[in-house]
């Protein structure tokens, strides 16, 4: 399980209304140029109603999608307002993009706060709109990745530096086979941040898995 910040685990969560078209050729660029920086990287087309529990295994979210008539693509808004997506992104790093004809200043203005709106607590590492002519540019997709992943190495740094364990609770911690040990630190470590401890307890690990279980 690749999950040390330098090897995060990504998960593309994207709609599109055309099978085959310029959201479906970036989807492919942008999992592989992740891909291509050693990180494990999935792919998952949105609908509205679906469970998305699953997003939970992964370190960064990156969301977009076109707009069609002035709205982001409908599955992934009707996913981010209707299904469990957002209760599921609580706590998670972000990236957001969107596919659009129209200019970066006036999407950025209408359209990313379509999906911004629901996000608020989130923290976005990085955001961008793709114009048509980008979609296909190594150079604009690789400067996109790169600055979701230093944004997230930063992000987890300074967490880290941040919060301290109890003995007690490192000594559990040891016992977690080690493949799994990576995942519980994290998901214990954005818990106790959510929750403004700044040390991590026994009791702070049994509430995480709580709500984790929940
Ligand atoms: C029917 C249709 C409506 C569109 N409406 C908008 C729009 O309102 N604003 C915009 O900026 N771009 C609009 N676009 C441009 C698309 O967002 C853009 O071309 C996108 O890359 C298309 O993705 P796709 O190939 O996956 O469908 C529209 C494109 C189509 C085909």
């Amino acid at each position: 399980m690749a999950n040390s910040p330098e090897q995060p685990k990504v998960v593309i969560l994207y709609d599109t209304k055309s099978e085959g078209g310029s959201t479906d050729r970036f989807i492919d660029k942008l999992g592989m140029t992740f891909a291509e920086t050693g990180a494990y990287v999935e792919k998952v087309k949105c609908k509205t109603k679906a469970d998305y529990s699953f997003v939970h295994e992964f370190d960064i979210v990156v969301m977009g999608a076109p707009v069609y008539y002035l709205v982001v693509s409908s599955e992934l808004l009707g996913a981010i307002i209707q299904s469990n997506l957002r209760r599921n992104l609580r706590r998670k790093n972000i990236a957001l993009f969107l596919t659009c004809g129209s200019p970066e200043p006036m999407a950025n203005l209408l359209y990313m706060p379509q999906m911004k709106a629901h996000l608020l607590t989130n923290k976005i590492l990085e955001e961008k709109v793709f114009a048509p002519n980008e979609l296909s540019d190594d150079n604009i997709v690789s400067t996109y990745v790169n600055r979701i992943l230093r944004s997230h190495r930063l992000a987890t740094r300074s967490r880290n530096a941040s919060m301290q364990w109890s003995d007690e609770a490192l000594d559990m911690l040891d016992q977690i086979p080690s493949f799994f040990r990576n995942r519980v630190k994290t998901a214990t470590e954005e818990y106790a941040e959510e929750m403004g401890y700044t040390t991590i307890t026994l009791d702070v690990i049994d509430e995480a898995k709580a709500q984790l279980e929940g």
